[in-house]
């Protein structure tokens, strides 16, 4: 690879993304590939910390990788590949479990919620699960992971297992920073603008899916909570309006003044129909090349499997140091 930054992300294998996934998140990475050595993984050993239906799963986990491409991930350019597919995760994992302790563990905000959620499966894989992700990033010795905030203390505990193996085994893996995109706004609820869009709100109507048709973009917008005045304007307390707003703006460019003047005198009704219309024609693309990509599935095994094997090749050479440093004999 060649001598710039490289970049890891680990992506959950739900199917699909929220619009607010992709304006805030995936669709500034394809842009980042030029700049940075970019490694991208469909987390599905992650995935069976909560119980998954293993029909849907492999499903899903296909889905998110053509989805993936769909959104400007280039093969060529990055490696993206499935977690499960490169064996280095899951063995650097142990090694990794060993050099973390309990009480880390223990102090997780998301093993805790979801230990609430799922009171009858607590298993050790869920509890275990930030040194699985610190293994993802410390197998490729990787310098930036671009997180959201829920996924901040994860990074913040790898940190803590990079810098607590070099202290006892010797200066090795490189302790992984966050990557604070500068651009991507945060996209909103539209049921409840004060709370993020969000894939598991109970009410469909709150969330827009990447891969929703047109119909059901516009239909979600003009359902979209505003507030009892007329006027499309960005003002504080005008939550659904501001949301809305934001949306058009990250979709079309216009910026808030020019979004003023375009709907001055219109009703909201108007507005709405505009932001669906113009969220639908944006991902028009990703929607089409998704299409054609999930079909070919001689073509993207071909693409899942060149990822894997670059991705082992990459992650065998740090993990056979590692397996040197912590005193396990050669296999030679
Ligand atoms: N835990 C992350 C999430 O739920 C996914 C993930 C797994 C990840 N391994 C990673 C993210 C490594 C960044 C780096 O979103």
């Amino acid at each position: 690879m060649e001598d710039k930054k490289l970049i890891f992300s680990g992506i959950q294998p739900t199917g699909t993304f929220t619009l607010g996934n992709y304006i805030g998140a995936v669709r500034n990475w394809g842009p980042l590939q030029d700049e940075y050595n970019c490694i991208y993984c469909v987390v599905d050993m992650h995935a069976i910390t909560v119980r998954q239906d293993p029909v849907k799963l492999r499903q899903n986990t296909l889905n998110s990788y053509a989805l993936l491409m769909a959104c400007g991930i280039d093969v060529e350019k990055s490696i993206l590949f499935i977690q499960s597919h490169v064996k280095t995760h899951a063995e650097l994992n142990w090694i990794l479990c060993c050099n973390t302790q309990f009480g880390e563990l223990s102090r997780m905000t998301q093993f805790k919620d979801k230990s609430q959620k799922h009171p009858d499966d607590i298993n050790a894989g869920l509890f275990t699960y930030p040194s699985l992700m610190a293994a993802d990033i410390l197998a490729y010795n990787a310098d930036l992971v671009p997180v959201g905030v829920d996924q901040k203390q994860h990074l913040e505990l790898a940190r803590n297992i990079a810098q607590r193996f070099n202290q006892r085994y010797g200066d090795f893996f490189t302790v992984p920073e966050p990557y604070i995109a500068e651009i991507g706004a945060k996209v909103m609820s539209l049921q409840e603008p004060t709370k993020k869009m969000s894939k598991s709100d109970e009410n469909p109507n709150a969330c827009i899916l990447i891969l929703d048709d047109k119909d059901t973009i516009i239909r979600k917008c003009k359902r979209a909570v505003t507030d009892s005045e007329a006027e499309v304007v960005y003002r504080e307390g005008k939550d659904g309006i501001n949301n809305l707003m934001t949306i058009y703006s990250s979709v079309t460019g216009k910026d808030f003044a020019a979004i003023e003047a375009e709907f001055a005198g219109k009703g909201y009704g108007d507005f709405k129909i505009a932001v669906g219309e113009a969220v639908a024609d944006h991902l028009e693309p990703v929607r089409s090349e998704f299409a054609r990509l999930i079909q070919d599935k001689a073509y993207l095994k071909e693409c899942y499997t060149a990822g894997a094997e670059k991705a082992l090749r990459y992650s065998q050479r740090v993990l056979n140091k590692v397996y040197r440093k912590v005193g396990f004999v050669d296999k030679g």
